[in-house]
């Protein structure tokens, strides 16, 4: 009898894309960004990322073919810097956020990075157990570096598997900054 939780996992899979943002994602990606955080990025923002960052790239997931959830990162030489990272709050808590953050370092690795950071509100350890289970170590303090609270920015990096096997070639081609601070 073929087992259940193998069965389970096969369908999440065939379920699960993982690909570029394009511009016509804009939409869901401000309503995601609005029900995530307390300073959500603008419509422009991500508009900006998209078509004048080229150190940006952002991926969607998408599950059963609607967008649940994003994240970004600029790449600069052998390091990424992850800006956000959200998932869409009915879909929470079953795995996905660790799956996104995976397939973004993943796809850091294959693009040439060698390490990845990211700041995350002090107040977050929902992320910061997340980016932990993931390997990220915290590095330092952002003193005041949230502009709405004046809330300290946790400072996390961790290295990048130098051999991280085939990325998505959809995600690889990812796109474009803001210039504020991330949210990630
Ligand atoms: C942070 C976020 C992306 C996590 O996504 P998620 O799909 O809920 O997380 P997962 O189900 O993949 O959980 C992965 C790990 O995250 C941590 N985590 C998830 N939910 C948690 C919770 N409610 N409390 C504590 N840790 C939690 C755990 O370490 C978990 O691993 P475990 O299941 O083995 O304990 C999601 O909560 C989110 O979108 N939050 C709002 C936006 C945000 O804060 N982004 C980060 C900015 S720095």
């Amino acid at each position: 009898m073929e087992d259940r939780e193998t069965r389970k996992e096969a369908r999440q899979e065939r379920e699960l894309v993982f690909r570029s943002m394009t511009l016509d994602d804009i939409g869901t990606i401000v309503q995601i960004e609005r029900e995530s955080f307390t300073a959500p990025w603008s419509e422009e923002a991500f508009r900006t990322e998209l078509t004048q960052n080229h150190f940006a790239r952002y991926m969607v997931l998408e599950r059963d073919g609607t967008v649940i959830g994003y994240g970004g990162m600029w790449l600069i030489v052998d390091e990424a810097h992850i800006t956000n990272i959200a998932i869409r709050q009915p879909f929470r808590g079953q795995g996905l956020g660790e799956r996104l953050l995976r397939e973004m370092m993943r796809t850091a690795s294959w693009l040439g990075a060698k390490r990845i950071t990211l700041e995350v509100r002090v107040s977050n350890d929902t992320a910061q157990s997340l980016y932990r289970k993931a390997g990220f170590y915290p590095s330092g303090l952002r003193p005041g570096y949230y502009s709405d609270n004046r809330e300290d920015a946790l400072i996390m990096w961790a290295e990048l598997d130098p051999d991280p096997g085939a990325a998505d070639s959809e995600t690889a081609g990812a796109s474009e900054t803001s210039g504020g601070e991330g949210q990630a």
